[in-house]
């Protein structure tokens, strides 16, 4: 059979990273956030102290990104993701990290990639294109949940500009902005847990086998 290739895109906090490790395991293909490629690089520039607008620093940083060695506990924490959101939106950066995405992309197995430009530049040729979404205070309900979950405390108003203000940033740029693919497939998760959220996706992708 061909290899499938998954592309999931949508905004932060929409689920699509949960989604996509689910359609990974089920369908046994290897899975890439691609959103760590870019918190990686802006770790780099924050654990050196160099300013985020560097465009020299970050794109030599952009080089240095490698997809083995992408630490996940490292690289979730909120600033970080924050911060990933800016030096996403230098163009050079994005065409050196989409490069190492597509060269992961291709591998004869197939793959699933989540992202923001995954359906649109990263791989428009995948078979399926998922966009996924969900209302902008459900997705803040859901941090404030997992941040409670953590022993945590946060205030959901400050949440909700937060992820606004994310939202804004990755729709707004020049260079590969969010949004869905013309072919993607909308799942809006607002109203579904992660297990109906899998059984939508599922029903899609098996439609295309
Ligand atoms: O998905 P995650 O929150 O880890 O992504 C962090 C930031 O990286 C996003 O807000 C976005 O600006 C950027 N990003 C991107 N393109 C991707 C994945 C992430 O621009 N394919």
């Amino acid at each position: 059979p061909n290899p499938l290739t998954i592309a999931i895109d949508g905004p932060a906090g929409a689920g699509k990273g949960t989604l996509a490790r689910r359609l990974a395991d089920y369908y046994h293909l290897p899975h890439l956030d691609t959103g760590l490629t870019y918190r990686a690089v802006a770790h780099m520039l924050l654990t050196k102290g160099w300013p985020l607008g560097d465009e020299p620093h970050a794109i030599e940083a952009a080089r240095l990104v490698e997809l083995s060695g992408l630490d996940k506990r490292i690289l979730s924490a909120h600033a970080v993701g924050e911060a990933a959101s800016r030096v996403a939106v230098i163009p050079e950066v994005r065409r050196i990290l989409v490069d190492k995405q597509r060269a992961f992309a291709t591998q004869s197995s197939g793959a699933v990639l989540d992202g923001r430009d995954i359906g649109t530049v990263v791989c428009p040729d995948a078979a399926v294109k998922l966009y996924v979404t969900a209302s902008a205070e459900v997705r803040a309900g859901r941090r404030l949940a997992e941040i409670e979950e953590n022993g945590g405390s946060a205030d959901f108003a400050a949440i909700l500009a937060d992820i606004q203000r994310r939202d804004e940033r990755d729709m707004g740029r020049a260079d590969s902005p969010l949004k869905p693919a013309a072919d993607a497939h909308l799942l809006d998760t607002s109203q579904m847990d992660i297990e109906a959220a899998f059984l939508a996706a599922k029903a899609i992708v098996d439609d295309v086998l």
